[in-house]
């Protein structure tokens, strides 16, 4: 009997064409819902494999159903959702997919520092509602972003591939990382900074730091009562880094100056949410890494974790 293989979202075809050749494999059948808890696990207690996706929680009871189950293949740098420590005790292989989505997600995270500095989605809304009606001298103006200081928490390879583009826009770049990263020092003039004078020293604050116990509700009402006033914060890694609470009262207080943010503490958000009121808030469906060459490298490099695994040998990008 051949192994048998879940996938928890449906991934086009020509994706997994190499798994479906060895494996028996399954998906669930939609593309942008996710797969019912119960599904997930009733599935996992048959799977060799299972390629989830970061909106799933593969936890405790989950990695325990699996009786067969020797990887789980996480669609995602991040592996948040999976419980790690459970998965390395059960002899569970844990695999994501870092580096081929580092200057993907470094376009995107530096698009939402351009569109909240220079006030892009207001603008483009503001044309599309016809209130356009004359060129005017500070009509929609924004903030410079050459020339001034970014500071970015969570200095790993993403945190680097944004400090490249930093540098291209001639701006002083401050890090702050559990440790020094020589290298982006180095080559691209980074300062390492406490994460108390990089709040106070950056005009622009992008978070990149994965979510952890430690980094939960690392950016509350403290952090941004140190930025300065005309900061722009902005986070592309999870939404529990944040306090949403006290972003939205530290946005509506003025104690800084947007928002650029591709991820939330719950997700997906629905129209209501606070934040989705000001007009300095860019939103972002969690699209880091959307694009259409990335998300395939991603699926391919999932498909050749779990073929390594089932096939006996070390997976390319295991986390545990
Ligand atoms: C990741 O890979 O962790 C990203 O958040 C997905 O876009």
């Amino acid at each position: 009997m051949k192994p048998y293989v879940f996938i928890s979202r449906k991934l086009p075809e020509d994706a997994i064409a190499m798994l479906k050749e060895k494996y028996t494999v399954e998906m669930w059948d939609k593309e942008d819902v996710p797969v019912p808890y119960d599904v997930l696990l009733q599935e996992t207690r048959k799977a060799d494999a299972i390629l989830t996706m970061l909106s799933e929680p593969v936890n405790e009871e989950v990695l325990k159903a699996g009786e067969k189950l020797k990887i789980v293949a996480n669609m995602a740098v991040g592996y948040d959702n999976v419980d790690v420590e459970t998965a390395k005790r059960l002899g569970i292989t844990v695999t994501n997919t870092p580096d081929v989505l580092n200057d993907s997600t470094a376009d995107l995270t530096f698009a939402l520092v351009l569109a909240a500095a220079r006030r892009m989605v207001e603008a483009a809304e503001f044309v599309k509602e016809g209130n356009w009606k004359s060129w005017s001298p500070l009509l929609l103006a924004g903030q410079d972003v050459h020339h001034k200081t970014i500071g970015i928490v969570g200095m790993g390879n993403i945190g680097k591939t944004v400090a490249k583009r930093a540098a291209g826009f001639d701006m002083e770049i401050l890090y702050h990382n559990r440790s020094r990263k020589p290298d982006a020092e180095q080559e691209l003039g980074a300062q390492y900074v406490s994460f108390a004078e990089l709040l106070k020293r950056s005009d622009f604050v992008v978070c990149l730091t994965p979510l952890t116990e430690e980094t939960r509700d690392l950016f509350n009402r403290n952090a941004f009562r140190i930025m300065k006033d005309q900061a722009v914060f902005v986070n592309a890694s999870r939404g529990p880094v944040v306090n949403e609470n006290d972003l939205y009262e530290a946005l509506k207080a003025g104690e800084i100056a947007a928002a650029g943010l591709d991820v939330f503490a719950e997700e997906p958000i629905g129209a209501n949410h606070p934040l989705l009121e000001l007009k300095n808030v860019v939103a972002m469906p969690h699209i880091g890494s959307a694009s259409m060459e990335t998300r395939y490298a991603m699926m391919k490099l999932c498909a050749e974790n779990i073929d390594l695994i089932l096939s006996e040998e070390q997976p390319k990008t295991p986390v545990n």
